[in-house]
């Protein structure tokens, strides 16, 4: 029997690779020169899409695989994937929640740490010979103890509160409602009074129309020259521009970026700060979880095309 073909839009493990190619035709689109002619000579033969969160899946890209199943995507975001387009072309679409919400946490922290303690300028200080012969490093700021504000307490905002009451931080959370958690955690609905009650902001937020440069130049302004952002959501989520002007102006003290508008190549007013940390969209970036992503993955194409119930629906 001849394999089910599955477009894939960008490069996985060679772990999550390897399995996905036992089992289907797996079509590398990402490697392909011309993609038009690609999509008219194999677009009706392709019955599924392998994606990753930040590569979603366009309505042209949907509408160009007239037999199209299902589109499993690699990562929680589902913001890239045209839902409307799928939902209109009755297309099933998947993602994986869970597996990779603590290790996006530890990375929002592991960045919350670096940057309130100068981690990595610290380490240049030594290998650049500083140590010997400028002395001690310059004083940062302590961590612990500070007030937080969780921009977002879905899962990934809850593991990030959870962590920093290890570091005996003030919680303050935004979410659609409050929610039963804690009872030393407090709801702060509006966000720019939570920015103002923050010393660091953390925005963990899924992306939407809704969310869009929900962290604006309001928000900024509120979380002050002392504050510090955190973003390991979605750039959108974020005015990037009014951003870049805070930074660069001192309207907020800094910021550790994990993702950004037109990544990988981000806005070069990023590289002449000294404020920020800059990360490569790399917060579920570990073996283990990768792994798991990439088993989801293949078993949500797997369930569908056995005709089980898929088994991490968005739509
Ligand atoms: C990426 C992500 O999918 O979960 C998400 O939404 O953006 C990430 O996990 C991952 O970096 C692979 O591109």
């Amino acid at each position: 029997m001849s394999k089910i073909e599955v477009l894939q839009t960008g490069p996985y493990d060679t772990h999550d690779e390897k399995k996905l190619n036992e089992i289907f035709t797996m079509h590398r689109f990402f490697d392909v020169d011309n993609k038009e002619v690609f999509l008219e000579r194999h677009g009706a033969s392709i019955k599924g899409i392998a994606t990753r969160g930040d590569l979603g899946a366009s309505r042209s890209l949907i509408e160009s695989l007239p037999n199209l199943e299902i589109i499993s995507i690699y990562g929680v975001g589902y913001d890239a994937v045209n839902l409307e387009a799928a939902r209109d072309h009755n297309v099933t679409v998947t993602n994986t929640p869970d597996v990779l919400t603590k290790d996006c946490a530890d990375l929002a922290v592991a960045m919350m740490l670096a940057q309130s303690r100068g981690v990595i300028g610290g380490h240049h200080w030594v290998v650049n010979g500083n140590w010997s012969q400028k002395g001690m490093y310059p004083l940062m700021r302590r961590a612990h103890g500070k007030r937080v504000g969780i921009l977002g307490l879905g899962r990934i905002g809850y593991e990030v509160a959870r962590r920093l009451a290890g570091f005996d931080m003030e919680i303050f959370y935004s979410a659609r409602n409050p929610r039963d958690v804690d009872a030393n955690w407090t709801f702060v609905a509006d966000p720019v009074e939570l920015a103002k009650k923050s010393d660091i902001l953390f925005v963990t937020l899924a992306a939407s129309a809704e969310t869009r440069h929900i962290v604006n130049q309001e928000v900024l302004e509120a979380l002050g020259p002392e504050g510090m952002l955190i973003n390991v959501s979605r750039a959108a989520n974020i005015d990037e521009n009014a951003l870049l002007d805070a930074l660069e102006i001192g309207t907020i003290g800094s910021a550790a970026i994990d993702v950004f508008e037109g990544e990988p190549d981000i806005n070069p007013r990023f590289l002449k700060l000294d404020n920020v940390l800059l990360q490569p969209h790399q917060a579920s970036g570990t073996v283990e979880t990768r792994k798991a992503m990439g088993d989801l993955v293949l078993n949500n194409l797997l369930a569908h095309f056995d005709g089980r119930e898929v088994i991490t629906p968005v739509l």
